[in-house]
């Protein structure tokens, strides 16, 4: 057997200003199939997140609605922690960035590369509101854009030509909070000399830490240049001041991926583990997770923020595509921009569970949600091929047989085979994320048993040759033991239930190989109920507005 490997997972932190919609579900069901197979296989695995609770727009949004940042965080911290359970995303902790622990790595993270010469200050122009007294961080302004002179576009950038400027390029620049206009003032801020770890990054770049797409993007801003980083932000601002100044705060972006380090450290101490092991020494590997826009910071600020401070880089990053739904990005008027609690409502989590899984592949192209489709696929897949062997044979044991299993006919052991057979190839696409290759190949060796079960018809031949439909039975249900077995990472709910139904755990990846036969099953309970069409309207029309 091969030696277990430890391994440390990380999906991106959702900020704590917003709702889990299904966008975000992409990545945090992706991440969790990955890390349950990871641990099914027998490695050890643990899973990190927490919400993303600094910045401007956590504090604006709690001003608007007259409670206190802290207030925020905290009421979105169990709300999308409620979320996350209703689609049994596993976490192992799921913790905060407005920690103790989180201010304690990000002091200690900036002053080890303040002592290694890697930070500096400078004086910059910036635009300020006087009305609400603040400076305006790039999303916090808005204008026309200098290139294309479309009008309402954000500082950093522009969705019209998709340019990037500075915000004091924009024309007639106006505060996105009060719409009134900004005047430029000085002020000085500290600096990360990223381009001083171009060299180091280029050399990591070049190991396998990221797909060869990736690796071509990320040449692309090598080619560019890489500049430095400004990573402070003036007062007001919800997050930690930075040490030795009176009003200057780590950005955001400095003090997030940190959270990845000081959740497990949280974790560590709860759980009286050795922290050093995971993030000091080369004795775990770790994985992130994170969407093609947010490549940026994982791949160049993130890993040179390690390197300075002697933690351990990343060993993969995994980058996955947008979602779309019915061919178009989410969006409020056309009633598809869902939040998981408005999913919820209507349909059950692991069916998007498997949609998505369906959808996935290891790359960043995006993967559309079409309702319609959704509807036909867990109907005819999980529905009509994996949940209906259980109904169709359980009703006969439960009945018939007593709850008795028997022993395997010929034709079935073959079957069986066939399925045993194609179970390094699964764990494969597991391990590399291709989750479509992998639901396409499991599902012919569905409709293999369910052929098998209609030629052989078990309901008739129990009248004439009870000893065979016994057999055929206990085929048959063998079959959906390794069907759900191999789909536990996916359907772990709908898994579990057949685990309860046949009397038997799945509890690792090596005993899916195993044949029960001669035992006693339980009574039959509905593992999960076919889609309504109906209901894709009861869901998109609520939300229309
Ligand atoms: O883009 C986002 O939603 C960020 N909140 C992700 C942060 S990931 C990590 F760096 F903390
Ligand atoms: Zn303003």
């Amino acid at each position: 057997m091969q030696t277990k490997r430890k391994i440390l997972v990380t999906s991106a932190l959702p900020y704590a200003n917003g709702s889990i919609h299904l966008g975000h579900l992409v990545e945090y069901i992706q991440t969790d199939i990955w890390v349950r197979f990871q641990r099914m296989i027998g490695n050890e695995c643990y899973y990190m997140c927490a919400d993303d609770t600094h910045g401007t727009p956590i504090m604006i949004s709690a001003r608007k609605n007259g409670i206190t940042p802290e207030e925020l965080i905290t009421r979105m911290h169990s709300e999308h922690l409620r979320d996350f359970n209703a689609f049994r995303i596993s976490f192992d902790n799921y913790y905060s960035t407005n920690s103790p622990e989180n201010r304690q790595f990000c002091e200690y993270v900036y002053l080890e590369a303040k002592k290694k010469g890697a930070i500096y200050e400078k004086e910059i122009e910036q635009y300020y509101c006087e009305h609400d007294a603040m400076f305006l961080p790039d999303r916090m302004i808005k204008g026309s854009c200098p290139v294309c002179k479309a009008a309402d576009q954000y500082g950093d950038n522009c969705e019209v030509c998709s340019a990037t400027y500075d915000p004091t390029e924009l024309i007639l620049p106006y505060c996105a909070v009060c719409s009134s206009k900004p005047v430029i003032k000085k002020a000085t801020h500290y600096y990360f000399k990223l381009s001083e770890f171009a060299g180091e990054l280029k050399k990591w770049v070049s190991e396998e830490h990221v797909r060869p797409e990736i690796k071509n993007k990320l040449k692309e801003w090598f080619e560019q240049g890489i500049k430095d980083w400004d990573i402070s932000r003036d007062a007001p601002y919800f997050g930690f001041k930075i040490p030795g100044t009176a009003d200057k705060y780590f950005y955001v972006w400095l003090d997030a991926p940190i959270g990845y380090i000081a959740t497990t450290k949280n974790w560590c101490e709860k759980e009286g583990r050795n922290f050093d092991e995971i993030w000091k020494s080369n004795v775990f590997e770790i994985h992130h997770f994170i969407g093609k826009d947010i490549l940026y910071f994982h791949t160049l600020f993130w890993p040179a923020m390690l390197m300075v401070s002697g933690f351990s880089t990343p060993t993969k990053i995994n980058v996955h595509g947008f979602l779309t739904i019915n061919g178009e990005k989410m969006s409020k008027s056309r009633g598809t921009f869902l939040n998981a609690s408005d999913y919820l409502k209507v349909f059950d989590p692991e069916f998007l569970r498997f949609y998505y899984a369906a959808k996935l592949g290891p790359g960043v192209d995006d993967i559309d949600l079409n309702f319609n489709d959704f509807v036909l696929r867990i109907n005819s897949d999980v529905l009509g091929k994996v949940v209906n062997i259980g109904s169709r044979i359980g009703a006969i044991v439960n009945k018939k047989f007593y709850n008795r299993l028997g022993e395997i006919d010929d034709q079935g052991e073959v079957i069986l085979d066939k399925i045993r057979k194609v179970l390094p190839k699964i764990a494969e696409a597991y391990e590399t994320l291709q989750f479509n290759k992998m639901i396409r190949e499991i599902m012919p060796f569905a409709d293999m048993l369910n052929k098998y079960i209609n030629d052989t018809a078990p309901w008739e031949l129990v009248k004439t040759d009870a000893k065979k439909a016994k057999e055929i039975c206990t085929a048959a249900l063998n079959g959906l033991y390794i069907l759900s077995g191999m789909l536990k990472p996916v359907l772990p709910r709908i898994s579990e239930g057949v685990e309860k139904f046949l009397g038997v755990s799945l509890i690792n990846w090596e005993a899916l190989a195993r044949r029960i036969t001669n035992h006693k099953i339980n009574t039959y309970e509905r593992l999960a109920e076919r889609i309504d069409p109906a209901a894709i309207d009861k869901l998109i029309v609520s939300q229309k507005k």
